[in-house]
Formats: C-alpha cells, sequence, structure tokens
C-alpha cells in the first residue's frame, strides 16, 4: 500500500525544522537518531561488534537478530535523550539502502509502522546520501559543488556533489574498499575485527617506511585497488614469519592506504576544480587520514570538512540529516518501500 503524500501545512523552507526520528540498521549498528533540521538531539548506537568479533566478521543472520532486539530500546533511547515525545516527530527516515537484507528489514518495518502509527511522512534513504550528508552536523551551510570522499568498510567512492540528492560517482575502488584493507590487513596480523581501529593504534608505534607496500593502481587515475595490498600483506607475513614487527607492519599498511587516498582526493579536486572536499565514511574516523589530508589540503587551497569521529561510523545521525534535506524538497516514500541490497540505485 503506497502512502497519501501528507499535508503538513506551511512553507516548504520551514519543512527543514521539523523533528524527524532516524533509524539506521544496514549492518552491524543499530542507532536510532533524532534530528532537527540541520541540528543533531540525539545519535545512540548500539553496536554488535562484540558479538561479531568471534566470527572475525559480521554475520548477517546473527546482525538482524540483535538489530530485532535492539530496535525499540534504540528508539525511546533517542527520543529521551532528545527530550522530544513521540507525537512530536514529524517525519522517521530510515536506511532501506545498501546493506544486508535482513538487517535493513528491521529498521524498515520500525519505520513503517512509527510513521503509519504518527501519521507522519515516511522517508528511505540511501546508506551512502547519509555519509555523504553527515557532514551538515559540522558545517549547515554546505556549498555546491564539492567533492566527497567516502571512505567505509563496504565502499570507497569519490563523488561529485552538484546539490543536495545530486550525486556523481567520479571514481571508485575496482575490488575491496579501504575499511575492507585495514580489516584484512589487520585479521592476517592477528587482531581483531574490525580492523581499522587496531591498526591505527599500533600505527602509533611503528615505522611507516619499514616495509614498503604496493599502492595498487598507477598512473593519473582516480579510482582506488586495494587487493594487491593485501596479497602483499599476506607475503610479508609468510616471509618475515616470527621476525616481523607487527607495528612497523600496521604502520606501513595504514601510511599506504593513507597515502592513495589523500593523492586521489587531492587529484579529483584539482581535476574537478572543487574548491571544497569532505571526507566521510568510518575510515574517516582515522586521525592520520585526517591529519594527512588537511595538510595536503592546505597545500592545494582546498578547504577540507570532516564530520566529528562519533559520526563517521555507521549512525542515524547522518540519515535524519539526509531526511532533512529530502523532507525540505518535500519528498516522501510510500508503505511499499523495499528493502535493497545492491548500492546502485
Ligand atoms: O562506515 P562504516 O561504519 O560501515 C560501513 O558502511 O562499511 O565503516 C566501517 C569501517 C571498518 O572497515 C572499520 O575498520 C573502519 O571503518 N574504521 C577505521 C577506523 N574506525 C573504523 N579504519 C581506520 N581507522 C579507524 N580509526
Ligand atoms: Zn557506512
Amino acid at each position: 500500500m503506497a502512502s497519501r503524500p501528507y499535508r503538513l501545512g506551511g512553507k516548504l523552507s520551514n519543512f527543514f525544522e521539523l523533528p524527524i526520528l532516524a533509524i539506521e540498521t544496514s549492518c552491524d549498528e543499530t542507532s536510532a537518531a533524532v534530528v532537527v533540521g540541520t541540528q543533531v538531539r540525539s545519535n545512540i548506537v548500539a553496536s554488535q561488534i562484540e558479538m561479531h568479533r568471534k566470527w572475525g566478521g559480521v554475520v548477517p543472520e546473527a546482525a538482524a537478530r540483535a538489530h530485532v532486539e535492539s530496535i525499540l530500546p534504540v528508539i525511546e533511547e533517542s527520543l529521551e535523550y532528545a527530550k522530544i515525545a513521540l507525537g512530536e516527530i514529524r517525519a522517521v527516515a530510515v536506511t532501506n539502502r545498501p546493506g544486508l537484507v535482513g538487517a535493513l528489514s528491521v529498521g524498515v518495518s520500525a519505520a513503517k509502522a512509527l510513521a503509519f502509527d504518527l501519521r507522519v511522512p515516511l522517508i528511505g534513504i540511501h546508506h551512502l546520501e547519509g555519509h555523504l550528508l553527515s557532514v551538515l552536523a559540522v558545517n549547515p551551510k554546505l556549498t555546491f559543488p564539492h567533492t566527497c570522499l567516502i571512505v567505509s568498510g563496504g565502499h570507497t567512492e569519490l563523488v561529485q556533489v552538484d546539490g543536495f540528492g545530486k550525486y556523481r560517482i567520479i571514481g571508485h575502488t575496482r575490488d575491496d574498499a579501504a575499511g575492507e584493507a585495514f580489516d584484512k590487513g589487520a585479521r592476517l596480523l592477528g587482531l581483531a575485527y574490525p580492523g581499522g581501529r587496531a591498526i591505527q593504534e599500533l600505527a602509533v608505534d611503528g615505522d611507516p617506511t619499514r616495509y614498503p607496500l604496493p599502492k595498487g593502481l598507477s598512473g593519473d587515475t582516480i579510482d582506488f585497488s586495494f587487493s594487491g595490498l593485501k596479497t602483499a600483506m599476506l607475503r610479508l607475513v609468510q616471509s618475515e614469519g616470527k621476525n616481523l614487527s607487527v607495528s612497523d607492519a600496521a604502520a606501513s599498511l595504514q601510511a599506504t592506504i593513507v597515502g592513495v587516498l589523500v593523492e586521489r582526493a587531492i587529484r579529483a579536486c584539482e581535476q574537478l576544480g572543487s574548491e571544497t572536499l569532505t571526507l566521510v565514511g568510518g575510515v574517516a574516523a582515522n586521525i592520520a587520514l585526517r591529519k594527512r589530508l588537511l595538510e595536503a589540503c592546505r597545500q592545494a587551497g582546498i578547504q577540507l570538512i570532516v564530520p566529528p569521529t562519533d559520526m563517521c561510523t555507521d549512525n542515524a545521525a547522518m540519515i535524519g540529516l539526509a531526511a532533512s534535506t529530502r523532507l525540505a524538497r518535500g519528498e516522501q516514500d510510500g508503505y511499499d518501500l523495499d528493502c535493497i541490497a545492491s548500492i546502485d540505485i
């Protein structure tokens, strides 16, 4: 059943100031947030990482079951923290693509039930649009066009952002994502899942020049390839055996990934004449990447915008921010909103 568009009254621009309840369950974090325009009033995240750690990665069936258990308490906590009653919510937003279908369907079912009960608009959000607009929390007056580097566990993309809802993928990974490269490298070094944070911590005491690793594609491309890095790490671990310095290997891996990301992002800005770059997604929490990219942007005269680290990894506030922009344009979805695994829509 498709929903009727609800008439909220007031001018379109006022829609940007309405309280939105946002839900994110695309992978292994159950999250709910209350967002009013570009203000994040609450952002509650119940992480399943501890549970998945024993399997070395996310088990889809277990993720969906854990979302079922956490979703209602997380929503309640997000409303309590924001000091907003459920009856004051004027729209419900939810990640409906891409992601694990079983996991997505928990958030989407909850969002549909709430939107129906409250008689407010339901807004389905693409997870990557959420990451992309997470910078609204620190820069509400985001200008266009700008370039965005999305780096997460599942995605590594350079996107040209011509306006809200106007996105062009200009560069992408041809195999593994940057977060995957961190996670797979960490696993080879015997570190726990997810490995990005663990690599960052070990790299502090390591020599990043000790083990030269491949940068993937050569030439003036703005695409990425990280699968050769994983193979090189495997060979390094096998050839060094007990002599391997884990901290030097972690530092070398981090420096290689960061070097490639910085080089391609700056090149993309130069090729497109962008004066602003945004850095988003779980890997954007990496301190070395934030530092190196800031230095490179300063040298190139580019403004860098990065969300706070707790808004880099998956969270519902970014979904609410993206929904604010859609609500401001009068967009909403019907109750036939689907959960879609694939990125290509
Ligand atoms: O955006 P995200 O939470 O989930 C996806 O949409 O994929 O990103 C998770 C990824 C994982 O690969 C994790 O290892 C990586 O982000 N990550 C980091 C750091 N924190 C999380 N990678 C490097 N350094 C970090 N501090
Ligand atoms: Zn994500």
